[in-house]
């Protein structure tokens, strides 16, 4: 029997520990995908946010330099995680804290997450052939590898080039040439993306559309040059969603299961959930958006494509939480509309469920999506998305005339709240249609297991080990 390729995954988000986006549902998902495919044995490890609600046992504790000094990790380990053994780190100066992120010392904590990351592999018995890290807050572990275990292979996974992530030069004293030094940044400060993109042995990210706009200047958040000097080395492979946990027919979270067969059950929990909300139960669709408040999330435009469109032919749920401006700004929409239209602040995982089940559309006019999880979520619940087809959202939303009859939404032609509005209005006409049960059922029946992404990774991750 062949050796199974051993994993460090590495991610600042895994779900249920912690959550703020689709990266801990990736980081709860796609190691599981790997173990159940079989060849793999995946550890995980994570930060111990005060927020981190589950009892743990202690690992070890180490000493990690720190610019002139040293912090203490404690090392832990859940003792309850029976698929993929997951470890936190810990440090109470570091993550004892109210939130996960948005501290002016953000660079610092996740530097000292990698370095504890590197001091961890000399405190446990997993000697892992590849480490896989995710997003900026992993960026310096390539780094940090190649100087250390060089032995060890790196994949960086990009979710998301927006958010890149800095510390003062001081903190790799001793570890790097000038030279070096000037390509992470200096003379300001370091770049954690940019040490991602120069030290991995393979750069991935969500989705192949997303993997073709990182190519191009005004999506590459100035890491263009670098990216282009990897090349052909970043692999853009979709991500997937786990398809029993969110499944319509087995969720125990909804009050009326259904199948890809009687999407008219779905009637039943839009008519539960506007009770809960008090709208009135008409023949008009339920829009929905699940989502964090921010603006790439294309709040902004939504709010005018409100202005444009016919209110009494649709209502509108919009749950999620993020910058308080856009708090401040729906309320007043929903004092004005309340009738149509409801915000819910208080994210919960089964709000959201119930949200994905009661919704005959789906909203997603983000302004970027590398890869977006909310569509297809919204698609295995019969919700049929109007996106702005950019990243992840182009390949997975079919819409009318492409590809015969397997459209399973709309893509608004441009980035505005026009072309927002009208979207919305062919959706609402198509909603009274015959042909909407197709396109009900086309969403339903997509597959967006990890399957098939687990078998691409498995091509890559035995290209870095020389294996054939
Ligand atoms: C980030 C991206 C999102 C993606 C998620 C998981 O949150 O913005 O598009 O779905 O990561 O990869």
């Amino acid at each position: 029997m062949k050796r199974k390729i051993k994993i460090l995954y590495v991610s600042a988000e895994v779900a249920p520990y912690a959550q703020v986006g689709g990266l801990s549902e990736v980081g709860r998902s796609f190691p599981e995908a790997l173990m159940a495919a079989g060849g793999f044995e995946v550890v995980r490890v994570m930060p111990l946010y005060q927020s981190v609600n589950c009892s743990l046992k202690y690992v070890a504790d180490y000493s990690v330099p720190m610019d002139q000094g040293y912090e203490t990790c404690v090392l832990k380990k859940d003792p309850d995680a029976k698929e993929v053994p997951t470890y936190f780190i810990s440090n109470d100066r570091y993550f004892r804290r109210d939130r996960i992120y948005a501290y002016e010392d953000d660079g610092l904590r996740f530097f000292f997450f990698c370095r504890a990351v590197v001091q961890m592999l000399q405190s446990i018995s997993f000697h892992p052939d590849i480490v896989h890290v995710n997003d900026w807050h992993t960026g310096m572990l390539p780094l940090l590898l190649k100087k250390e275990f060089p032995g060890i292979k790196s994949v960086y996974t990009i979710h998301n080039i927006a958010y890149q992530g800095f510390i003062p030069a001081a903190f790799l004293e001793g570890y790097l040439s000038e030279a070096e030094k000037l390509r992470l940044g200096h003379p300001e400060w370091l770049n954690f993306m940019k040490a991602g993109i120069i030290y991995a042995d393979l750069i991935t990210t969500v989705s192949p559309g997303y993997a073709k706009e990182l190519g191009m200047e005004e999506h590459s958040h100035g890491m263009g040059a670098l990216l282009e000097e990897r090349g052909d080395k970043i692999a853009g492979i979709l991500n997937g969603i786990d398809m029993e946990h969110y499944n319509p027919q087995s969720d125990k979270l909804i009050p009326y299961p259904y199948d890809a067969g009687h999407p008219e059950l779905k009637k039943k929990n839009r008519t539960h959930l506007r009770g809960l909300y008090g709208l009135p139960d008409k023949d008009i669709p339920l829009m929905a958006m699940v989502t964090r408040l921010d603006q790439a999330k294309g709040i902004d435009i939504l709010l005018k494509a409100i202005s444009y469109s016919r209110l009494s032919t649709y209502q509108l749920i919009i749950l999620g939480s993020g910058n308080p401006y856009y708090h401040g700004i729906l309320s007043g929409v929903t004092a004005t509309y309340g009738k149509n239209i409801v915000a819910d602040f208080c994210y919960s995982e089964a709000l959201a469920r119930q949200v994905y089940a009661a919704a005959d559309i789906y909203l997603m006019p983000s302004l970027f999506e590398p890869c977006g999880l909310g569509q297809m979520y919204a698609m295995r619940y019969g919700a049929v998305p109007v996106v702005n087809p950019v990243g992840g959202l182009r390949d997975t939303v079919i819409p009318p005339g492409q590809g015969r009859d397997r459209a399973n939404g709309f893509h608004m032609e441009c980035w505005s709240g026009q072309a927002l509005a009208k979207e919305m209005e062919r959706a609402v006409t198509a909603y009274h249609s015959p042909e909407w049960r197709k396109y009900i059922r086309n969403g339903m029946r997509m597959d967006f297991s990890w399957q098939n992404s687990v078998l691409e990774y498995r091509k890559y991750y035995r290209e870095l080990l020389g294996r054939t």
